[in-house]
């Protein structure tokens, strides 16, 4: 991989002299992406699916070839892939088609584990207070690996979803999704894997991991913001009844009732994003042609390196498994004596450098760890070793300031 060469498509690298070490929460885009947004609005700023004039057609075939572009990516059926705003909305997309297709009662069961996300918990909250389902949270370790114990321990035959973060986006854990999936079958329970902070990193086959749901996000790969994607097993998207209602989403209307459409577009309501869905056609490109083996091994050097000069600075505390094979490059970590939005300042200020400091949209462990919020730097594959050592000089530096 010829990372000179790759960072040369960011011009924030170029331009700005910046390390950028908050890629957890959204990865740079490179120039072929926004080639991408710009030829929707230079070449075909129209609708879709509704006109019969040229333009639209074109941008219709475009949308849909991407659709089929991505479900290539990822090891799904075209039918299987929805559009939509982001994670978040994929998984409201998910928790309320249950919801309007009474599939969860009071008493049933959801599992999901500590280390969620907002957007993979908040929805489940607001559906257990709306009708009483219960809500299970799997703990982690001492090492802060997902407690498999924990979790088979409360999987039963009240279980009826098992929701969970693939990769947490704080401790940067890798959860095994697999034997979670294959676990949770035995109860026939369906399962929604979060692969918010794992599709930019690895590669993911859908049909060989069997979940029923699968959503990410792709600002954090390479993409724009404002689309996000589901993928679903064609019979539950079949099954399940949409929450948007309106345009698009429909095959026939009268003033009195109304057929849906086929499936995904049943769960399309609206003009969606058609200039992110153009320029992230691009960026499967992007990562396609440099490959996700190639990216993960990447990444797996560049944490390894990280987790080696960062142990060094003893008055810094650890919050990730520090385990190249049970995590990806997210350091989550506390400096003694300093407020973790204080040091993301001085990083900032005295060396470019991006970091992420707070509860990280992930309150319950996070203030667990530490009620004040903790920093984070997260690494992508055209961070460099250099960056690396910038960043742990830099930290030495406050360090020696404030611990002498
Ligand atoms: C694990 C995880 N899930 C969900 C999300 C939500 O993504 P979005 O804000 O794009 O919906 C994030 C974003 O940080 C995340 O890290």
């Amino acid at each position: 991989m010829d990372i000179l060469k790759i960072r040369e498509d960011f011009k924030v690298l170029k331009e700005n002299k910046i390390i950028y070490f908050d890629n957890a929460a959204s990865s740079l885009k490179p120039k072929q992406v926004l080639e991408g947004i710009s030829e929707y609005y230079l070449d075909f700023p129209v609708n879709i699916h509704r006109g019969i004039h040229k333009l639209s057609m074109r941008a219709s075939i475009i949308y849909q070839e991407t659709r089929e572009k991505l479900a290539k990516f990822i090891g799904s059926k075209e039918n299987e892939v929805v559009f939509t705003n982001n994670s978040t909305d994929a998984i409201n997309l998910v928790m309320y088609s249950l919801y309007n297709s009474e599939y969860l009662k009071k008493d049933d069961e959801i599992i999901l584990s500590i280390l969620e996300h907002h957007a993979n918990l908040v929805p489940w909250l607001f559906l257990s207070k709306k009708i009483g389902v219960k809500l299970k949270f799997v703990e982690i370790k001492d090492d802060f690996t997902l407690d498999m114990e924990d979790f088979k321990n409360k999987l039963s035959s009240k279980t009826k979803l098992v929701a969970i973060t693939h990769i947490s986006n704080t401790t940067g854990t890798i959860v095994p999704i697999k034997e979670i999936i294959s676990l949770s079958k035995k109860y026939d329970c369906l399962t929604l894997i979060d692969a918010s902070q794992s599709a930019p990193h690895f590669k993911i086959n859908f049909k060989e991991l069997d979940c029923d749901f699968l959503v990410f996000t792709a600002h954090k790969m390479l993409g724009p913001t404002g689309l996000g994607f589901l993928i679903s097993k064609e019979n539950n998207l079949e099954k399940f009844m949409p929450f948007k209602f309106g345009g698009d989403m429909i095959k026939n209307v009268s003033t009195t009732d109304f057929s849906t459409n086929s499936v995904p577009f049943k769960f399309e309501a609206g003009t969606p994003n058609i200039s992110a869905v153009f320029g992230f056609s691009k960026a499967i490109d992007y990562l396609s042609d440099i490959g996700l083996e190639n990216i993960e091994k990447q990444d797996k050097l560049l944490l390894e390196y990280g987790i080696e000069k960062l142990k060094a600075i003893k008055n810094l505390e650890f919050f990730n498994p520090l385990d190249k094979n049970l995590q990806s490059p997210i350091f989550l970590f506390r400096l003694k004596g300093i407020d973790c939005n204080d040091l993301s300042a001085i990083l900032d200020d005295m060396s470019n450098i991006a970091t992420r400091a707070g509860v990280h949209c992930a309150e319950p462990i996070v203030t667990r760890f530490d009620k004040n919020g903790l920093s984070r730097a997260s690494l992508y594959f055209y961070n460099t070793f250099e960056e690396i050592d910038k960043f742990v000089e830099s930290i030495k530096t406050v360090d020696g300031k404030i611990n002498g």
